[in-house]
Protein backbone atom coordinates (compact mmCIF):
# COMPACT_ATOMS: atom_id res chain seq x y z
CA UNK A 1 0.00 0.00 0.00
CA UNK A 2 1.06 3.39 -0.86
CA UNK A 3 0.74 6.94 0.73
CA UNK A 4 -1.62 8.99 -1.26
CA UNK A 5 -2.19 11.84 1.21
CA UNK A 6 0.11 14.29 -0.46
CA UNK A 7 -1.30 13.47 -3.61
CA UNK A 8 -4.56 14.02 -2.55
CA UNK A 9 -4.08 17.42 -1.36
CA UNK A 10 -2.76 18.23 -4.37
CA UNK A 11 -5.49 16.70 -6.19
CA UNK A 12 -8.18 18.74 -4.95
CA UNK A 13 -6.71 21.65 -7.06
CA UNK A 14 -6.56 19.45 -9.92
CA UNK A 15 -9.83 18.27 -10.29
CA UNK A 16 -11.10 20.53 -13.33
CA UNK A 17 -8.45 19.49 -15.46
CA UNK A 18 -8.74 16.01 -14.62
CA UNK A 19 -12.12 15.78 -15.46
CA UNK A 20 -11.84 16.79 -18.84
CA UNK A 21 -8.58 14.75 -19.40
CA UNK A 22 -10.13 11.25 -17.99
CA UNK A 23 -13.21 10.12 -18.71
CA UNK A 24 -15.38 12.23 -21.70
CA UNK A 25 -12.79 13.06 -23.96
CA UNK A 26 -10.66 10.00 -24.55
CA UNK A 27 -12.80 7.17 -23.31
CA UNK A 28 -15.80 8.00 -25.73
CA UNK A 29 -13.85 8.67 -28.94
CA UNK A 30 -11.49 5.61 -28.28
CA UNK A 31 -14.12 2.80 -26.99
CA UNK A 32 -17.00 4.08 -29.23
CA UNK A 33 -18.67 0.81 -28.56
CA UNK A 34 -18.31 0.92 -24.82
CA UNK A 35 -20.53 3.05 -22.27
CA UNK A 36 -18.95 5.46 -20.52
CA UNK A 37 -19.47 8.00 -17.93
CA UNK A 38 -17.61 10.83 -15.81
CA UNK A 39 -19.51 13.16 -13.17
CA UNK A 40 -18.03 15.47 -10.71
CA UNK A 41 -19.34 15.05 -7.09
CA UNK A 42 -22.32 17.54 -6.19
CA UNK A 43 -20.85 19.98 -4.28
CA UNK A 44 -22.40 20.19 -0.96
CA UNK A 45 -21.02 16.06 0.01
CA UNK A 46 -20.96 17.09 4.04
CA UNK A 47 -19.90 14.18 5.30
CA UNK A 48 -17.33 12.96 2.13
CA UNK A 49 -14.06 12.21 2.61
CA UNK A 50 -12.26 12.11 -0.55
CA UNK A 51 -11.02 15.42 -1.85
CA UNK A 52 -12.40 14.83 -5.21
CA UNK A 53 -9.80 12.48 -6.62
CA UNK A 54 -10.37 10.81 -10.04
CA UNK A 55 -11.10 6.71 -9.11
CA UNK A 56 -11.55 4.75 -12.62
CA UNK A 57 -14.19 2.49 -12.48
CA UNK A 58 -14.05 -0.98 -14.80
CA UNK A 59 -16.66 -2.68 -15.47
CA UNK A 60 -17.48 -5.92 -17.79
CA UNK A 61 -20.37 -5.01 -19.84
CA UNK A 62 -23.91 -3.52 -19.48
CA UNK A 63 -25.31 -6.57 -20.81
CA UNK A 64 -26.11 -8.70 -17.43
CA UNK A 65 -27.90 -6.91 -14.70
CA UNK A 66 -25.65 -6.97 -12.38
CA UNK A 67 -22.61 -5.16 -13.68
CA UNK A 68 -25.14 -2.45 -14.12
CA UNK A 69 -26.30 -2.50 -10.64
CA UNK A 70 -22.48 -2.41 -9.77
CA UNK A 71 -21.22 -0.08 -11.50
CA UNK A 72 -24.03 2.70 -10.46
CA UNK A 73 -23.32 1.42 -6.86
CA UNK A 74 -19.75 2.02 -6.96
CA UNK A 75 -20.32 5.78 -8.56
CA UNK A 76 -23.13 6.89 -6.47
CA UNK A 77 -20.67 5.52 -3.40
CA UNK A 78 -18.03 6.71 -4.35
CA UNK A 79 -19.50 10.16 -4.97
CA UNK A 80 -20.94 10.24 -2.12
CA UNK A 81 -17.95 9.94 -0.25
CA UNK A 82 -15.83 13.17 -2.32
CA UNK A 83 -14.13 11.25 -5.03
CA UNK A 84 -14.72 12.05 -8.94
CA UNK A 85 -15.86 8.83 -11.18
CA UNK A 86 -14.68 7.97 -14.21
CA UNK A 87 -17.14 4.65 -14.94
CA UNK A 88 -16.88 2.00 -18.05
CA UNK A 89 -18.21 -0.48 -19.36
CA UNK A 90 -16.37 -2.71 -21.85
CA UNK A 91 -19.25 -4.39 -23.52
CA UNK A 92 -17.42 -7.75 -23.04
CA UNK A 93 -14.43 -7.26 -25.49
CA UNK A 94 -11.15 -7.61 -23.69
CA UNK A 95 -9.15 -4.56 -26.00
CA UNK A 96 -11.90 -2.13 -25.42
CA UNK A 97 -11.22 -3.32 -21.59
CA UNK A 98 -7.49 -2.86 -21.87
CA UNK A 99 -7.63 0.70 -23.83
CA UNK A 100 -10.42 2.03 -21.31
CA UNK A 101 -7.95 1.34 -18.47
CA UNK A 102 -4.66 2.92 -20.55
CA UNK A 103 -7.24 6.30 -20.93
CA UNK A 104 -8.04 6.33 -17.15
CA UNK A 105 -4.49 5.74 -16.35
CA UNK A 106 -3.57 8.69 -19.01
CA UNK A 107 -6.09 10.94 -17.96
CA UNK A 108 -4.69 11.26 -14.22
CA UNK A 109 -6.90 8.60 -12.44
CA UNK A 110 -5.59 7.95 -9.09
CA UNK A 111 -6.91 4.80 -8.33
CA UNK A 112 -8.67 2.04 -10.39
CA UNK A 113 -11.46 -0.70 -9.36
CA UNK A 114 -11.59 -3.39 -12.11
CA UNK A 115 -14.18 -6.24 -12.67
CA UNK A 116 -12.24 -8.00 -15.50
CA UNK A 117 -13.69 -9.67 -18.63
CA UNK A 118 -10.89 -12.68 -18.39
CA UNK A 119 -8.36 -12.15 -15.44
CA UNK A 120 -5.39 -13.05 -17.42
CA UNK A 121 -5.84 -10.38 -19.47
CA UNK A 122 -4.73 -6.98 -18.04
CA UNK A 123 -1.13 -7.41 -16.90
CA UNK A 124 0.33 -5.52 -19.23
CA UNK A 125 -1.86 -2.64 -18.98
CA UNK A 126 -1.43 -2.83 -15.36
CA UNK A 127 2.24 -2.41 -15.85
CA UNK A 128 1.54 1.28 -16.74
CA UNK A 129 -0.63 1.85 -13.53
CA UNK A 130 1.92 -0.04 -11.15
CA UNK A 131 4.87 2.71 -12.64
CA UNK A 132 2.48 5.24 -11.80
CA UNK A 133 1.93 4.55 -8.19
CA UNK A 134 -1.77 3.61 -8.95
CA UNK A 135 -3.43 1.34 -6.86
CA UNK A 136 -5.60 -1.31 -8.23
CA UNK A 137 -8.80 -2.88 -6.39
CA UNK A 138 -9.98 -6.25 -7.82
CA UNK A 139 -13.35 -5.93 -7.74
CA UNK A 140 -15.75 -9.13 -7.37
CA UNK A 141 -13.24 -11.41 -10.41
CA UNK A 142 -9.23 -11.79 -9.38
CA UNK A 143 -7.25 -10.21 -12.23
CA UNK A 144 -4.21 -12.75 -12.73
CA UNK A 145 -0.85 -12.61 -12.61
CA UNK A 146 -0.17 -8.93 -12.15
CA UNK A 147 1.73 -7.28 -8.45
CA UNK A 148 0.13 -4.43 -9.56
CA UNK A 149 -3.03 -5.57 -7.58
CA UNK A 150 -3.28 -4.35 -3.95
CA UNK A 151 -6.69 -5.61 -2.50
CA UNK A 152 -9.42 -7.79 -3.80
CA UNK A 153 -12.98 -7.41 -3.01
CA UNK A 154 -15.73 -10.07 -3.53
CA UNK A 155 -18.01 -12.51 -2.55
CA UNK A 156 -17.20 -15.99 -0.72
CA UNK A 157 -17.31 -17.75 -4.10
CA UNK A 158 -16.24 -20.82 -3.41
CA UNK A 159 -19.23 -20.67 -0.78
CA UNK A 160 -21.78 -19.94 -3.71
CA UNK A 161 -20.79 -23.29 -5.45
CA UNK A 162 -21.15 -25.12 -1.98
CA UNK A 163 -24.62 -23.97 -0.70
CA UNK A 164 -25.83 -24.85 -4.99
CA UNK A 165 -24.72 -27.98 -4.72
CA UNK A 166 -25.83 -28.84 -0.71
CA UNK A 167 -29.42 -27.83 -2.26
CA UNK A 168 -29.25 -30.19 -5.18
CA UNK A 169 -28.23 -32.97 -2.48
CA UNK A 170 -30.61 -31.85 -0.06
CA UNK A 171 -33.74 -31.64 -2.63
CA UNK A 172 -32.45 -35.26 -3.98
CA UNK A 173 -32.24 -36.44 -0.82
CA UNK A 174 -29.18 -37.84 -2.03
CA UNK A 175 -27.60 -39.27 1.42
CA UNK A 176 -31.23 -41.30 1.39
CA UNK A 177 -32.79 -41.56 -1.88
CA UNK A 178 -31.57 -44.67 -4.59
CA UNK A 179 -31.59 -42.47 -7.28
CA UNK A 180 -30.16 -42.40 -9.55
CA UNK A 181 -30.77 -38.84 -10.79
CA UNK A 182 -29.83 -37.19 -13.81
CA UNK A 183 -28.12 -33.92 -13.65
CA UNK A 184 -26.64 -31.60 -16.33
CA UNK A 185 -24.18 -28.67 -15.63
CA UNK A 186 -23.85 -25.56 -17.04
CA UNK A 187 -20.74 -23.11 -15.53
CA UNK A 188 -19.83 -19.46 -16.50
CA UNK A 189 -16.71 -17.95 -18.72
CA UNK A 190 -13.58 -20.16 -18.79
CA UNK A 191 -11.50 -16.86 -18.32
CA UNK A 192 -13.32 -15.77 -15.29
CA UNK A 193 -11.45 -16.66 -12.32
CA UNK A 194 -14.36 -16.73 -10.05
CA UNK A 195 -15.58 -19.77 -12.44
CA UNK A 196 -13.19 -21.87 -10.80
CA UNK A 197 -14.74 -21.38 -7.28
CA UNK A 198 -18.75 -21.84 -8.16
CA UNK A 199 -17.85 -25.09 -9.97
CA UNK A 200 -15.16 -26.18 -7.80
CA UNK A 201 -17.16 -25.70 -4.88
CA UNK A 202 -20.51 -27.34 -5.82
CA UNK A 203 -18.40 -30.07 -7.67
CA UNK A 204 -16.67 -30.70 -4.37
CA UNK A 205 -20.26 -31.52 -3.05
CA UNK A 206 -21.46 -33.66 -5.90
CA UNK A 207 -18.58 -35.35 -7.42
CA UNK A 208 -18.82 -37.91 -4.61
CA UNK A 209 -22.54 -38.81 -5.45
CA UNK A 210 -21.31 -38.99 -9.31
CA UNK A 211 -18.50 -41.50 -8.48
CA UNK A 212 -21.19 -43.37 -6.74
CA UNK A 213 -23.51 -43.43 -9.81
CA UNK A 214 -26.43 -41.66 -7.51
CA UNK A 215 -26.45 -38.47 -9.97
CA UNK A 216 -25.35 -39.58 -13.57
CA UNK A 217 -24.43 -36.93 -16.48
CA UNK A 218 -25.99 -38.23 -19.28
CA UNK A 219 -24.23 -36.22 -21.81
CA UNK A 220 -20.81 -37.08 -20.36
CA UNK A 221 -20.54 -33.46 -19.95
CA UNK A 222 -19.03 -32.97 -16.88
CA UNK A 223 -14.97 -31.24 -17.03
CA UNK A 224 -14.97 -27.60 -16.57
CA UNK A 225 -14.01 -26.99 -20.36
CA UNK A 226 -16.88 -29.13 -21.44
CA UNK A 227 -19.39 -27.18 -18.99
CA UNK A 228 -18.12 -23.65 -19.39
CA UNK A 229 -20.18 -20.76 -21.70
CA UNK A 230 -17.79 -17.63 -23.40
CA UNK A 231 -19.03 -14.36 -21.52
CA UNK A 232 -21.35 -16.19 -19.87
CA UNK A 233 -23.78 -15.76 -22.51
CA UNK A 234 -27.80 -16.95 -22.20
CA UNK A 235 -27.67 -17.48 -25.66
CA UNK A 236 -24.48 -19.81 -25.62
CA UNK A 237 -26.06 -21.62 -22.48
CA UNK A 238 -28.82 -22.05 -24.66
CA UNK A 239 -28.17 -23.24 -27.63
CA UNK A 240 -25.59 -26.03 -26.05
CA UNK A 241 -28.63 -27.25 -23.64
CA UNK A 242 -30.60 -27.96 -26.38
CA UNK A 243 -28.53 -29.98 -27.94
CA UNK A 244 -28.58 -32.24 -24.92
CA UNK A 245 -32.22 -32.44 -24.69
CA UNK A 246 -32.58 -33.35 -28.26
CA UNK A 247 -29.80 -35.77 -27.91
CA UNK A 248 -30.16 -37.39 -24.60
CA UNK A 249 -33.50 -35.99 -22.83
CA UNK A 250 -36.05 -36.09 -25.87
CA UNK A 251 -37.33 -39.76 -25.36
CA UNK A 252 -39.19 -39.28 -22.21
CA UNK A 253 -36.23 -39.63 -20.37
CA UNK A 254 -36.37 -37.38 -17.18
CA UNK A 255 -33.89 -34.86 -16.12
CA UNK A 256 -33.96 -34.49 -12.47
CA UNK A 257 -31.83 -31.49 -11.93
CA UNK A 258 -29.31 -28.69 -13.95
CA UNK A 259 -26.52 -26.97 -11.76
CA UNK A 260 -26.42 -23.09 -13.66
CA UNK A 261 -24.10 -21.36 -12.22
CA UNK A 262 -24.86 -18.56 -12.57
CA UNK A 263 -28.87 -16.61 -13.66
CA UNK A 264 -27.88 -15.31 -16.74
CA UNK A 265 -26.74 -19.28 -17.53
CA UNK A 266 -30.02 -20.73 -15.98
CA UNK A 267 -31.79 -18.45 -17.94
CA UNK A 268 -30.85 -20.39 -21.14
CA UNK A 269 -31.48 -23.55 -19.63
CA UNK A 270 -35.34 -22.65 -18.73
CA UNK A 271 -35.59 -21.10 -22.00
CA UNK A 272 -34.34 -24.26 -23.39
CA UNK A 273 -36.17 -27.01 -21.54
CA UNK A 274 -39.85 -24.53 -22.14
CA UNK A 275 -38.94 -24.90 -25.77
CA UNK A 276 -38.00 -28.55 -26.13
CA UNK A 277 -38.04 -30.64 -23.07
CA UNK A 278 -41.88 -32.68 -21.87
CA UNK A 279 -40.61 -34.19 -18.90
CA UNK A 280 -40.92 -33.26 -15.57
CA UNK A 281 -39.41 -30.28 -14.69
CA UNK A 282 -35.44 -30.01 -13.12
CA UNK A 283 -34.54 -28.42 -9.78
CA UNK A 284 -32.44 -25.46 -11.43
CA UNK A 285 -30.07 -23.59 -9.88
CA UNK A 286 -28.74 -20.25 -10.25
CA UNK A 287 -26.62 -16.93 -8.58
CA UNK A 288 -27.53 -13.08 -8.49
CA UNK A 289 -31.19 -12.59 -8.08
CA UNK A 290 -31.77 -11.05 -11.40
CA UNK A 291 -35.09 -9.33 -11.54
CA UNK A 292 -36.13 -12.40 -14.49
CA UNK A 293 -34.73 -15.12 -12.56
CA UNK A 294 -36.39 -13.47 -9.53
CA UNK A 295 -39.80 -13.76 -11.82
CA UNK A 296 -38.75 -17.37 -12.79
CA UNK A 297 -38.21 -18.35 -9.06
CA UNK A 298 -41.93 -16.83 -8.60
CA UNK A 299 -43.10 -18.99 -11.30
CA UNK A 300 -41.64 -22.50 -9.74
CA UNK A 301 -39.31 -22.18 -13.14
CA UNK A 302 -35.64 -21.73 -11.12
CA UNK A 303 -35.73 -23.16 -7.94
CA UNK A 304 -33.04 -21.03 -6.33
CA UNK A 305 -30.41 -17.74 -6.71
CA UNK A 306 -27.73 -16.85 -4.65
CA UNK A 307 -28.16 -13.03 -3.24
CA UNK A 308 -25.02 -11.27 -3.64
CA UNK A 309 -25.68 -7.38 -2.37
CA UNK A 310 -24.07 -5.40 -4.63
CA UNK A 311 -24.43 -2.63 -2.19
CA UNK A 312 -22.42 -4.34 0.67
CA UNK A 313 -19.80 -5.23 -1.78
CA UNK A 314 -19.72 -1.67 -3.61
CA UNK A 315 -19.46 0.04 0.66
CA UNK A 316 -16.72 -2.11 1.03
CA UNK A 317 -15.02 -0.67 -2.25
CA UNK A 318 -15.11 2.53 -1.39
CA UNK A 319 -13.65 1.77 2.38
CA UNK A 320 -10.86 -0.01 1.06
CA UNK A 321 -10.62 3.67 -1.40
CA UNK A 322 -10.71 5.66 1.58
CA UNK A 323 -8.18 3.53 3.29
CA UNK A 324 -5.61 3.81 0.14
CA UNK A 325 -5.65 7.34 -0.09
CA UNK A 326 -5.74 8.14 3.31
CA UNK A 327 -2.38 5.43 3.49
CA UNK A 328 -4.27 3.10 6.29
CA UNK A 329 -4.22 -0.11 6.86
CA UNK A 330 -7.71 -1.97 6.26
CA UNK A 331 -8.21 -4.92 9.37
CA UNK A 332 -10.12 -7.91 9.16
CA UNK A 333 -9.30 -8.96 5.38
CA UNK A 334 -8.90 -12.65 4.32
CA UNK A 335 -4.34 -12.87 4.05
CA UNK A 336 -4.81 -16.48 2.80
CA UNK A 337 -7.27 -17.90 0.01
CA UNK A 338 -6.56 -15.75 -3.20
CA UNK A 339 -2.97 -16.07 -4.63
CA UNK A 340 -3.06 -14.17 -8.18
CA UNK A 341 -0.51 -15.79 -9.43
CA UNK A 342 2.08 -13.35 -7.83
CA UNK A 343 1.25 -14.02 -4.29
CA UNK A 344 -1.91 -13.68 -2.24
CA UNK A 345 -3.63 -10.48 -2.59
CA UNK A 346 -5.34 -9.08 0.71
CA UNK A 347 -9.32 -10.11 -0.22
CA UNK A 348 -12.67 -8.96 1.67
CA UNK A 349 -14.78 -11.40 1.31
CA UNK A 350 -18.98 -10.77 1.12
CA UNK A 351 -21.11 -13.33 2.12
CA UNK A 352 -23.42 -14.60 -0.69
CA UNK A 353 -26.89 -15.74 0.85
CA UNK A 354 -29.01 -18.77 -0.34
CA UNK A 355 -32.28 -17.34 -2.05
CA UNK A 356 -35.91 -18.74 -2.82
CA UNK A 357 -39.58 -18.95 -3.42
CA UNK A 358 -39.96 -18.84 0.43
CA UNK A 359 -37.29 -15.83 1.18
CA UNK A 360 -37.02 -13.62 -1.51
CA UNK A 361 -39.37 -10.98 -0.45
CA UNK A 362 -37.45 -10.45 2.97
CA UNK A 363 -34.08 -10.66 1.26
CA UNK A 364 -35.18 -8.55 -2.25
CA UNK A 365 -37.93 -6.25 -1.83
CA UNK A 366 -38.11 -5.57 1.98
CA UNK A 367 -34.17 -4.56 2.09
CA UNK A 368 -35.43 -2.32 -0.92
CA UNK A 369 -32.89 -4.25 -3.81
CA UNK A 370 -36.13 -4.52 -6.03
CA UNK A 371 -39.76 -2.86 -5.59
CA UNK A 372 -42.52 -5.34 -5.76
CA UNK A 373 -43.16 -3.68 -9.28
CA UNK A 374 -39.91 -4.86 -10.58
CA UNK A 375 -40.83 -8.43 -9.94
CA UNK A 376 -44.29 -8.04 -11.31
C1 LIG B 1 -19.84 -12.99 -10.99
C2 LIG B 1 -21.26 -13.52 -11.00
C3 LIG B 1 -21.87 -13.28 -12.36
C4 LIG B 1 -20.96 -13.73 -13.48
C5 LIG B 1 -21.48 -13.31 -14.82
C6 LIG B 1 -19.07 -13.62 -12.11
O1 LIG B 1 -17.75 -13.22 -12.09
O2 LIG B 1 -19.24 -13.27 -9.73
O3 LIG B 1 -22.01 -12.89 -9.99
O4 LIG B 1 -23.06 -13.98 -12.46
O5 LIG B 1 -19.67 -13.22 -13.32
O6 LIG B 1 -21.50 -11.95 -14.94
Amino acid sequence: MRKKLLSALLSVAMVASLLVGCGNGASETEAPAADTETEAPADDEGSASGGGQLIGVSMPTKDLQRWNQDGENMKAELEAAGYTVDLQFASNDIPTQVSQIENMIAGGCELLVIASIDGDSLGTVLEQAKEKDIDVIAYDRLIMNSDAVTYYATFDNYLVGQKQGEFIVEQLDLDNAAGPFNMEIVTGDPGDNNVNFFYGGAMDVLQPYIDEGKLVVKSGQVEKADVATANWATDAAQSRFEAIISSYYSDGTNLDVVLASNDSTALGVVNALEANYTGEWPIVTGQDCDVANVKNIIAGKQSMSIFKDTRTLASKVVEMVDAIMKGEEIAGLDTETYDNGTGVIPSYLCEPVFADVNNYKELLIDSGYYSEGDLQ
